[in-house]
């Protein structure tokens, strides 16, 4: 009675965890509703006490270091009735990233306040979703060679993930081989016994306070994102005796500092805020935030805030793309200051193929490969026959009316309930197995997931001729053929469904996504057994989302710091873009979920290659007060800009504010009217001295295009040159009906090859 209703509150932790991952294309609702939530609070309960953020100017004199006075200050912003709560009114200060404080406020309060000198905005905090071993030697990283060996395997470097918190005991996080953190380390190990943390796990701390004390993982989330990044080796690692293999994270000798700011409710802004803030004082190198809302200007959207604070103290942010694809400009974390990081598959498959009563095989997928379901062919019922489309997607509840006893049901991909979820409803409503359909938009994206039941998910053409069959027939059968792990698919990286795409909302003249990265179907360190043996503390999950691919290029970014530790977060961010794969393993273009050729806003620059990143021989730098000129072409005030800069003495009427295609980014998303742009771009040599690079240009269809000079010769390290690039648009009429265009410009040396995507947006 007891392991039954355990067992039950796993699966529907699991349910709830996987609705988390995937908020935004398979439980599209949730965020919204809580949006709705607070925007329906500040309307019918006027009095309730809501999380704002609080943006305030950095006061004035020296004493901005002094937290003391910080607070004094901050204080001095809250209402004066409050005086005898403001312990409890204010919940967290900020000092590094941004000025300012997160505090429980009425509507009126958080109104009076802007009156006040000093002040600069205040927003009700979001609360932001979650986006969820092969796949290091999927991107070419082999022990004991290459880039692995060449930078030590990201000795030396902190990698600080801001997400569900840690299990810590897990054998991902042992230090064995692994030297203690350098000196400048300064953070905190908040678990009751100090001892928990080692030198590879160097410090956790929470910040959700309302919740558990402890930076404990109880979602999995950070548990599997922070082994992705840099967890340590684990021999035998598997799923269900699938993907077996040594496990091991992108950076394997990084130390980790785990912030805990999501719990199974979400991520609240004013958590995250207070851990970038945290964070930058601790000392990390690199920042990995597998989280994230919609597009919001950068000024009042919290990530790209702490972001920016974080990169003016040199420090690298990773973030997720989002799970909103694949429509277009569906991205989160839109700042050119972020490596905005979107998913692909890896070469793997965990196969579990469907085979009809007619004969008809489909391969599909599934973690889950049970050997006792037989091969005798089944009833085979489509759980949408009532034309419910409740029922359809298997919702729970939804299958009541439906004879599914005995049979295997197809269930369609969406609705309210995530694709596990799914297979509860069949396995509780008495079917024997699942047939998991795509619907048009994934098309052939397939992810092998833990069900419950046996099980497999295909593509959409697959789904449709399964559908035709059942209605062709009058006792339709299946069965589902369990095949394991097959490795070498010479489509890989095919680039995901639900990967958020471009082009940017906010900032379309900043090409976004940056890269693709390994997303689908991962497998790396879980808190708990999926499977019924918790005999071994060595628990595995494989699960999929951008969440996935983030700290895999957090890992990259570590890797490419330790071997070179005084570069800078835009040239590591430099080094990635203009390395990227442009073609699959089959050497082929790219292709996404309907196996056509993935458009430049699905990848980006295209799939991350770590070891050529490690030496890319040109670099496009950009430092901090950059981004200023950027900021004041954006057309946001002075005020805004401040905020973001934390300099009050910006005025964007004294500094020469620039187009956004200006600013010296690695890559070009141009939007082109009926005139000619013009823009210059300035590469810095960190390859050898003596190099001549010539340009290699691909026009965008409509479009002439012309750089100057067409040669660069460098005599030194370091040495800086600075090109133009000419957009000279072409007739209307050849266009067609083509709403964008994409090239490159490539500039080629005879040992590197230094490529920038182009995206041209028609208007
Ligand atoms: C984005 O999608 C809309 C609607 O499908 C389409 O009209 C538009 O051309 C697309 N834009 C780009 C840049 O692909
Ligand atoms: C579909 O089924 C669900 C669950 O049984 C039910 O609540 C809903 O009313 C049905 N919808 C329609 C249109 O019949
Ligand atoms: C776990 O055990 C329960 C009870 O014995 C069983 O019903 C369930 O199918 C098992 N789950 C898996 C994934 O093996
Ligand atoms: C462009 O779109 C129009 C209207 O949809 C269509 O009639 C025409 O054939 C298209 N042209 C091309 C070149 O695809």
């Amino acid at each position: 009675m007891e392991s039954k209703k355990s067992g039950l509150l796993l699966i529907m932790s699991l349910v709830f965890f996987l609705c988390l991952i995937f908020m935004a294309s398979f439980c599209p609702t949730m965020a919204q509703e809580m949006a709705d939530v607070a925007i329906t609070k500040e309307l019918e309960e006027q009095s309730k006490l809501l999380t704002y953020i609080v943006y305030v100017k950095k006061p004035k004199g020296s004493i901005t270091a002094q937290t003391e006075d910080l607070d004094s200050w901050y204080h001095s912003f809250l209402p004066a009735t409050t005086a005898s709560t403001n312990q409890q009114r204010l919940i967290h200060s900020y000092r590094n990233v941004v000025k300012g404080f997160a505090a429980k406020l009425t509507v009126e309060e958080a109104k009076a306040m802007a009156e006040k000198e000093g002040f600069l905005s205040a927003w009700p905090e979001k609360i932001l979703p979650l986006h969820t071993t092969h796949s290091p030697s999927f991107l070419g990283l082999h022990q004991r060679s290459g880039l692995w060996q060449g930078s030590n395997s990201g000795k030396g470097v902190i990698i600080g993930i801001l997400d569900t918190g840690i299990r810590p005991d897990h054998p991902s996080f042992s230090d064995e081989g692994i030297p203690p953190p350098p000196d400048k380390w300064d953070g905190e190990c908040d678990f009751n016994d100090e001892d928990t943390c080692n030198n590879k796990l160097i410090g956790a701390k929470n910040f959700i306070k309302s919740s558990v004390k402890l930076p404990v993982d109880d979602v999995g989330h950070g548990t599997h994102t922070a082994s992705t990044a840099a967890g340590s080796f684990v021999k035998d690692a598997s799923v269900f005796g699938n993907a077996k293999g040594t496990a091991g994270g992108i950076a394997p000798y990084a130390h980790l500092a785990i912030y805990k700011v999501c719990s199974f409710q979400g991520c609240p802004e004013s958590a995250i805020l207070a851990a970038l803030d945290t964070a930058v004082d601790d000392g990390v190198d690199v920042l990995s935030l597998s989280l994230g809302g919609g597009s919001a200007p950068f000024f009042a959207d919290s990530i790209a805030l702490g972001a920016f604070g974080a990169t003016q103290k040199g420090i690298f942010v990773s973030c997720s793309a989002g799970n909103a694809g694949p429509g277009n400009s569906s991205l989160s974390n839109e700042a050119p200051w972020i490596l905005t990081v979107g998913a692909s598959t890896i070469d793997r498959s965990i196969v579990a193929t469907a085979k009809l009563g007619n004969g008809a095989e489909y391969d599909g997928q599934s973690l889950f490969q049970p050997n006792d379901l037989g091969s005798n062919l089944l009833p085979l019922v489509y759980a949408g026959a009532n034309g419910n489309q409740s029922s359809a997607f298997c919702e729970p509840g939804a299958l009541k009316n439906v004879d599914v006893k005995g049979k295997v049901v197809v269930c369609v991909r969406g609705g309210n309930v995530g694709r596990i979820g799914k297979g509860v409803e069949v396995k509780s409503a008495g079917g024997i197995a699942m047939i998991l359909i795509n619907q048009e938009t994934d098309g052939f994206t397939t992810i092998a997931d833990a069900h419950v039941l046996p099980a497999t998910h295909v593509s959409y053409p697959a789904g449709l001729k399964i559908i035709e069959y059942i209605n062709s027939v009058s006792t339709p059968t299946a069965i589902i053929i369990f095949k394991g792990t097959v490795i070498g698919d010479p489509l890989a990286p095919i680039v995901s469904s639900f990967s958020s795409r471009g082009p940017s909302l906010e900032s379309p003249g900043i090409l976004k996504p940056d890269i693709i990265g390994p997303g689908v179907s991962i497998l790396a360190a879980w808190p708990f057994s999926v499977e019924n043996n918790t005999n071994s503390k060595a628990t595995f999950n494989m699960v999929s989302g951008t969440s996935m691919s983030c700290p895999h290029l957090s890992g990259v970014a570590a890797l490419i710091k330790s071997a070179h530790p005084d570069w800078s977060p835009a040239a590591i961010k430099s080094a990635i873009i203009t390395t990227a794969d442009t073609h699959n393993l089959g050497g082929k273009p790219i292709v996404d979920q309907t196996l056509d050729p993935a458009d430049i806003f699905a990848t980006g620059a295209g799939h991350v290659n770590p070891t050529k990143a490690s030496d890319p021989g040109l670099i496009y730098d950009i430092q901090p007060d950059d981004y200023i000129p950027y900021l004041c072409g954006l057309g946001y005030s002075d005020k805004e800009v401040q905020l973001i800069v934390q300099d009050n003495d910006v005025k964007c009427s004294l500094v020469k504010s620039i187009p956004q295609a200006q600013l010296n980014y690695p890559s070009f998303s141009i939007e082109m009217g009926s005139e000619t742009q013009d823009y210059t771009r300035t590469v810095t040599n960190v390859g050898p001295v003596g190099s001549t690079y010539t340009v290699d240009i691909g026009v965008p269809l409509a479009l002439g295009m012309s750089v100057n000079p067409s040669t660069i010769t460098f005599t030194e390290v370091n040495q800086k040159a600075t090109y133009s690039v000419e957009f000279i648009p072409q007739i209307k009429e050849n266009r067609g009906n083509h709403t964008f265009a994409e090239g490159y410009l490539n500039w080629v040396s005879d040992k590197h090859s230094v490529r920038s995507p182009i995206a041209i947006i028609f208007k």
